[in-house]
């Protein structure tokens, strides 16, 4: 293999750029995990990592990807049979969908197109039909990383709310946290599910489960078989900042660091940040002629973009054109899209001029595979940007 010059473009919606400090921070030597200076240490991380979630109740860390946190999700709250409201908007909530069902739980699917996802007053039709309360929990992916289509999470609580049901709240959080508005308590979640190769800006390898007072009460009658992931396994050692088996050591130090770098820039800059880059990606989607997936613009995602391909072209071959002409990767169709659409990772560690030269990648990856389009879209990109950052520096308008 040649060896590529510059540095690569990593533009796929996680795992995302690691930042250098973050690097740093895992480098170190790995210690004693049932020593007390790591005992110390992760008490004040596991105390710290609930700002991100905004919430004041217990935030378990696995040493896993998020689809261990999905499951540590459905199996510490529900018994076999348990009947769960779930949506169709992509393929991780297909997937989250299919490991309910293997787990013994009862699927309630609501199907979608993959254009859009449900809305709060379809949640609250099929709750306040449920007069029996049957359903034990509803499952909602904020940000379906598939389809870039999200939830309104707070919304979707009081539509619940508004139903009188009640269901457990179970959200994943793995493609928005740490870059999107998230509020577990105030929007009253009962168990956020999050992943560490994200917002969150470490390579994969943490799985999360923020856990409300309510959650914690299922888990006590809850009776699908666990032992890796039991809650009260775990709580109980992380009080004295301990874990029942070996933690992921290094990310843990990785975590205190991105964590340090998302309270310095600010947890509302950043997600300001990324709904400037989702909003800066759209303008250039529009601007070449092309489609976003999701339909619904108050149900874009500010984390990726998904674009449908014309007709007759392959999404694939225009990646892998990309990849080998701009060392870039783009994120690929997945599930019933594969191949039809391509995305575009916009969160992490990541600036205007990153998503400058990304969209210019695009651009020029479009012309290259003989992709039909109009030019001008990252102009259309930077003309958002420059007007963001006039506003944000206070210059005139006339100064353009
Ligand atoms: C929204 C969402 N849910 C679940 C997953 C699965 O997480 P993992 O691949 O870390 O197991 C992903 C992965 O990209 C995701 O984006």
């Amino acid at each position: 293999m040649s060896y590529s010059s510059g540095r690569h473009f990593l533009q796929i919606p996680g795992p995302t750029n690691v930042p250098e400090r973050v690097l740093r921070a895992i480098s170190a030597p790995t210690v004693d995990h049932r020593g007390g200076a790591f005992g110390r240490f992760a008490s004040e991380l596991l105390e710290s990592t609930k700002e991100v979630f905004g919430t004041a109740s217990p935030v378990i860390i696995y040493p896993s990807s998020g689809t261990g946190a999905w499951e540590a999700a459905l199996v510490n709250t529900l018994s076999p049979g348990d009947s769960v409201l779930m949506f169709e908007v992509g393929q991780f909530s297909t997937l989250w969908a299919d490991m309910a069902r293997r787990l013994g739980l009862n699927v309630r699917f609501v199907e979608g197109d993959w254009r859009s996802g449900p809305t709060p007053a379809d949640i609250e039709r099929i709750l306040t039909e449920d007069s029996a309360h049957a359903i034990k929990a509803v499952g909602i992916v904020h940000n379906e990383t598939a389809t870039g289509i999200t939830a309104r999470i707070g919304e979707v609580r009081k539509a619940m709310d508004r139903a009188g049901h009640p269901a457990l709240l179970l959200v994943d959080a793995i493609s928005s946290l740490g870059s999107m508005e998230f509020r577990h308590d105030e929007w009253g979640v009962d168990v956020t599910i999050a992943g560490s190769q994200k917002g969150l800006m470490l390579p994969p390898g943490l799985g999360f489960n923020a856990i409300s007072e309510k959650a914690m009460g299922a888990n006590k009658t809850a009776r699908l078989p666990r032992a890796y992931w039991d809650w009260q396994s775990m709580l109980s050692q992380n009080k004295i900042g301990f874990f029942p088996y070996t933690p992921a050591t290094n990310l843990l130090y990785g975590l205190r660091e991105s964590l340090a770098m998302l309270r310095e820039e600010g947890l509302e800059n950043v997600w300001v940040r990324h709904n400037r880059h989702a909003e800066s990606t759209r303008r250039a989607v529009r601007a070449w002629g092309l489609e976003v997936v999701s339909r619904n613009p108050d149900q874009q995602s500010s984390t990726v973009t998904a674009v449908v391909m014309p007709i007759g072209h392959s999404a694939d071959e225009f990646r892998r054109v990309v990849l080998e002409r701009f060392n870039m990767s783009l994120g690929s169709g997945l599930g019933k899209v594969a191949d039809k659409v391509f995305r575009i990772g916009h969160l992490g560690d990541f600036n205007d001029l990153m998503l400058a030269g990304t969209l210019c990648g695009v651009e020029m990856g479009l012309a290259v595979a003989g992709v039909p389009h109009s030019r001008g879209g990252a102009a259309a990109a930077m003309e958002h940007l420059t007007a963001m950052a006039q506003q944000a520096q206070g210059t005139p308008a006339a100064v353009r």
